[in-house]
């Protein structure tokens, strides 16, 4: 523990390097891994950024306030002030992405509570709305290829322009979009890519950030190519091999019919081939899109797990005339998932019981805009906790958090963002499934959280039943789920694959709201997609309110929550719900419970904004590990308390813990099963010391002096 912030400050600069880095690193892994038809650059670097302004025109780049005829959207090509491509920018400040500009812009008692008061938002017309821009070469060799811009995540509202060329508008905070840039870039010269992105509207009630605030990508290919997230990877698992459905789009965007050869291979995670060889044909007209598959047979499957997170990548190769010219990877893992309705979650056949947690997407210091690093980081902390799940409340994850949760073995709740069944929803919706379908992490869709206006009626078992035929059309090979936090048996929780129990203290108002709702449909899986709330201040022991601090003994919770020891010894006991979801993982900016200004964060997290972990996350160590634990608090510095009784606690998984201060037995003490242990104690300078006993024997000592 001593250590810890050191670890944290070095694990920063190397995120910090890393990120730096990563233009060139990422360039060169993309191309290299693909045909010289497809590349993938990093576009995060040297980018130009002002304000501009919600509500004046004037301060907004707009050159003709008054507005002309032929401006913007009148004729192609005729974008004004900021959008065009000649605009002098050379005043904007220079900037790297990803970039968060609410993270950097003051406090205020007028901003957003929900967001950690920031100076943004409709009271801040000045702050809310960013214009980027971009000057990139395209060498002449390109013209003939097809071109596009990639963004991961913009918050919100963007608008963006090549060489003043409107491409469109993305009013998502949390999709992932692109577009064609092939017919308006000047080959063999410079571009520009203008962005203007207006954070005035808010889409949770969490802080959100404000940007540029994920990767950007120019994507190039031959006009023949596999469509962006063209590939869907799905396995079935046979006695000593599996199956693999490999189903890929592919797009002419050339002015002729073509005809080509598809070829999927599978490489182990060595680069070894392991299946493949057959070459199916496609034709396709000009202009079209057609699509191809195949089943691959692979021997001996290394599956995916928690435990061995192993991957295997489909290579689909697209050839014209004998030559490639498209060459398309997608790393996928092989594994078998089922929901059961009185038995819960399980992986490649053996029942798991997800230990999970809720979690924002933003961190100390960097706000929204997490370098991937960091991102890989906060993954490692809860995987040390014994967590094996994350819910990404409440939108669409950056890509390279799901990247880290392949990698780490850590089951994913995929999160929707709006609720809806218009088409800017179900675009959402769609997105999201086509982007993330292939990561074997993603075991289970959330179409959405606590739609209190129609979780509870018959509005609500339509809308979701609508939102769930179409991710099933997208993805049949995994369920769907919704957190609902009321009127359980009615709306939403009669249409939905997945019963999602948010708060079972709240949602149907008694302890016995989820068994009722198991006997009133017995065949319907269910998990509870959120609870606990806990809230506590890492490593205050007294409740201060004047300074906005919570103790860390495990007991301070809403009204509508509970502690983490009730709430996981009421799951853990039912094994029909296939886990939890505690909220939240890590403290996070906004949500500021119990507290108001100038309280800024939440304090929910099992670990706090930075990543340090609070005295629950040995609670769940404790009994969601396979190691044993061993953790005393609170600190025993007390002075003027001399002789005053002190609550002292112990996390643990040992069988017995005894407690002595300075020497003196304090008693000790058998541990109950997903329990602590208390004591109290008079206060005395000097060392407290536990010591665990497992079998008889101590295997393990903490303390505190
Ligand atoms: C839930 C909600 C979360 C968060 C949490 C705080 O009801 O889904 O987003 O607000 O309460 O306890």
């Amino acid at each position: 523990m001593k250590n810890q912030p050191l670890k944290i400050l070095v694990c920063a600069a190397i995120a910090i390097l890393v990120s730096a880095n990563q233009e060139l690193t990422l360039a060169q892994i993309s191309q290299s891994g693909g045909s010289p038809g497809r590349e993938r650059l990093l576009m995060d670097f040297g980018w130009r950024f002002a304000f501009g302004h919600a509500t004046d025109p004037a301060r907004d780049f707009d050159p003709d306030p008054a507005g002309s005829t032929f401006s913007y959207f009148a004729k192609a090509g005729t974008a004004a002030g900021a959008a065009t491509a000649d605009f002098d920018d050379r005043g904007w400040r220079t900037l790297d992405l990803p970039h968060d500009w609410a993270v950097e812009v003051p406090f205020s008692n007028r901003g957003s509570g929900s967001h950690g008061y920031k100076a943004i938002g409709k009271n801040f017309p000045e702050t809310s709305v960013g214009w980027y821009r971009k000057t990139f070469s395209i060498p002449a060799a390109d013209l003939g290829r097809h071109i596009t811009i990639e963004f991961d995540g913009v918050f919100r509202d963007s608008q963006v322009w090549v060489n003043g060329f409107y491409l469109g508008r993305e009013s998502s905070g949390y999709s992932g979009f692109g577009y064609d840039l092939t017919d308006y870039l000047n080959y063999g010269g410079n571009n520009t890519i203008a962005v203007r992105v207006d954070a005035s509207l808010e889409e949770g009630w969490f802080y959100e950030g404000a940007g540029i605030y994920r990767h950007v990508w120019l994507g190039k290919t031959a006009r023949l190519h596999v469509a962006k997230w063209g590939t869907f990877v799905s396995t079935e698992l046979k006695d000593s091999s599996a199956d693999v459905t490999a189903r890929v789009m592919v797009n002419n965007d050339s002015a002729k019919d073509v005809s080509c050869e598809i070829e999927q291979s599978i490489l182990n995670a060595d680069g070894q081939p392991v299946a493949g060889g057959e070459i199916k044909t496609l034709a396709l007209k000009a202009g079209a899109s057609s699509e191809s598959s195949v089943v691959l047979n692979v021997p001996s499957p290394k599956l995916w797990s928690c435990e061995t997170p192993v991957r295997y990548k489909l290579v689909t190769s697209v050839r014209q005339g004998g030559s490639e010219v498209d060459r398309y990877e997608t790393p996928f893992g092989i594994r078998a998932i089922r929901w059961d309705a009185n038995e819960g979650f399980f992986l490649n056949g053996r029942r798991v019981e997800l230990k999970g947690v809720c979690d924002h997407q933003d961190h100390a210091g960097v706000g929204v805009a997490v370098p991937d690093e960091l991102n890989a980081f906060r993954v490692e902390q809860l995987k040390k906790m014994g967590c094996n799940a994350i819910r990404t409340s409440h939108n669409p994850p950056t890509p390279e958090l799901l990247d880290a949760c392949d990698r780490l073995g850590i089951l994913v709740m995929d999160e929707n963002r709006e609720y809806g069944i218009n088409p800017q929803e179900l675009g959402q919706l769609e997105r999201l499934i086509l982007r993330d379908r292939n990561h074997p992490c993603v075991v289970i869709w959330s179409i959405g959280n606590e739609e209190w206006s129609i979780e509870g009626n018959e509005k609500g078992t339509r809308i979701t039943q609508t939102m769930q035929t179409f991710a099933h059309v997208l993805d049949p090979t995994r369920l769907c789920t919704v957190a609902i936090s009321g009127g359980w048996g009615n709306g939403s929780s009669i249409s939905i694959d997945v019963m999602g129990f948010n708060y079972f203290t709240h949602g149907d108002g008694a302890e016995t709201g989820n068994d009722r709702y198991h006997a009133r449909f017995p065949d319907k899986p269910s998990v509870a997609t959120e609870d606990a709330s806990t809230f506590s201040t890492r490593g205050i022991y007294v409740q201060d309110r004047d300074h906005q601090h919570l103790s860390a003994y495990d007991t301070n919770k809403p009204d509508w929550g509970i502690t983490a020891e009730e709430s996981w010894t009421h799951y853990a006991a039912r094994p029909y719900v296939a886990g939890l979801f505690q909220w939240t993982g890590f403290d996070y900016r906004g949500e500021e419970t119990p507290f108001y200004w100038p309280a800024i964060s939440s304090q929910f997290g099992i670990l706090d904004l930075c990543g340090f972990p609070k005295d629950n996350f040995y609670y769940y160590q404790a009994w969601w590990s396979d190691h044993p634990v061993l953790h005393l608090l609170p600190h025993w510095n007390w002075p003027g308390r001399e002789g005053q009784d002190i609550d002292v606690w112990v996390h643990s998984n040992c069988q017995e813990v005894e407690l002595f201060l300075n020497g003196q037995s304090q008693g000790r003490k058998t541990m109950t099963k997903n329990s602590h242990l208390e004591w109290k104690v008079k206060y005395a300078s000097g060392i407290l010391l536990a010591r665990g006993y497992t079998g008889g024997k101590e295997i393990l000592t903490d303390k505190v002096e």
